[in-house]
C-alpha cells in the first residue's frame, strides 16, 4: 500500500474546480518566467476568466513586485486561505507570511511548503491557475509534476546558446514523463529562433516570441502597463489556454 500525505487529498479537492493548470517552467533562470506568468495571469482575468496566480519560487518569490502587491497583512480565511484579488486575479505567495525575508529551504522542506501551500488555498471562481515557479528541474518543478492534477506546463526560453540545450533537458524530461505541454515562448528574441526549431523537433507548439522590452523595468509593479506592452505578443498563447477552459 502506498502512503498519502493527507494534505495532498485536501490538495486535490481544492484543485477540483479548476479547468487548466499552468506551470511556467523554465530549467534555465532568468528568462522571463516570473513576467510571462504575472502577465498572462492579468491579461486572462482581464478578459473575463476566472483566474488565480501562485507563485511557487519560495526563496526568490517576485510576483508581489511584478504585480506592485500589498503584502502586508496576511489572506483572509475562511475554511482555507481565500487568495486577495491582485489586477482582477487570485494571487498567492508566501510572501505574505515571509515578506521579504529570505526563505532558504532544503529540498524537503520545499515539499512540505509545497502540500501545504496547496492544501490551505482555495480557488473560488478560479478556471485558469497559472504557476510561477523557480529556475532548474528540482523540488519545486518536480512537486508540481507530481502534486498538480493534469498540469499543462508552459515552457520558456531565451535564443540564447546557453538556454537553448537547457531548454532542450526540460522538454526531453516532460515528454519521458507523459506530460502535455501547452507550449513554448522564446522571450527576448526579435524573431522566431532556435526555440521554434526546438519546439518543431519535439513536436511541442511554438507559442511565439516576444521581443526584448526596453523600458520593462519601468513597467514592474504596474501590471496594467505591463500587460498592455507584452499583450500583443502573448496572443497564441492566452488563446491557447482559453481553448482548455470553454
Ligand atoms: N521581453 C523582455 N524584455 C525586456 N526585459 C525582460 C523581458 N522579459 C523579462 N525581462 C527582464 O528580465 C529579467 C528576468 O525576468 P524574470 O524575473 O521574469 O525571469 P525568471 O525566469 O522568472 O527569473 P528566475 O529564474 O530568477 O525566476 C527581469 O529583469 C525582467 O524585467
Ligand atoms: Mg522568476
Amino acid at each position: 500500500m502506498t502512503m498519502m500525505d493527507p494534505r495532498l487529498l485536501a490538495a486535490k479537492e481544492k484543485l477540483s474546480e479548476i479547468k487548466v493548470i499552468v506551470p511556467v517552467m523554465s530549467s534555465k533562470g532568468g528568462v522571463g518566467k516570473t513576467v510571462i506568468a504575472g502577465s498572462l495571469a492579468v491579461l486572462l482575468a482581464r478578459s473575463g476568466i476566472g483566474t488565480g496566480l501562485l507563485d511557487l519560487d519560495f526563496t526568490n518569490p517576485g510576483l508581489h513586485v511584478l504585480l506592485g502587491a500589498d503584502i502586508s497583512s496576511w489572506p483572509e480565511e475562511e475554511k482555507g486561505v481565500v487568495p486577495p484579488r491582485v489586477a482582477g486575479v487570485r494571487f498567492m505567495t508566501t510572501a505574505y507570511y515571509s515578506g521579504d525575508e529570505p526563505l532558504p529551504l532544503r529540498g524537503k522542506y520545499v515539499d512540505e511548503v509545497f502540500k501545504e501551500i496547496l492544501c490551505i488555498t482555495r480557488w473560488p471562481g478560479v478556471k485558469a491557475l497559472i504557476i510561477d515557479t523557480p529556475p532548474g528541474i528540482r523540488d519545486e518543478a518536480l512537486d508540481i509534476l507530481t502534486y498538480i492534477p493534469s498540469p499543462r506546463p508552459l515552457i520558456v526560453g531565451t535564443p540564447s546558446p546557453l538556454a537553448i540545450k537547457s531548454v532542450e533537458k526540460l522538454v526531453r524530461i516532460l515528454i519521458d514523463l507523459g506530460h502535455d505541454i501547452i507550449g513554448l515562448i522564446e522571450n527576448m528574441a526579435s524573431e522566431p529562433g532556435p526555440l521554434k526549431q526546438l519546439a518543431e523537433k519535439y513536436g511541442v507548439e511554438y507559442l511565439g516570441n516576444i521581443p526584448y522590452i526596453s523600458n520593462m523595468d519601468l513597467l514592474i509593479g504596474k501590471p496594467y502597463e505591463l500587460v498592455d506592452a507584452i499583450e500583443p505578443y502573448l496572443k497564441v498563447a492566452l488563446d491557447r489556454i482559453r481553448s482548455l477552459i470553454h
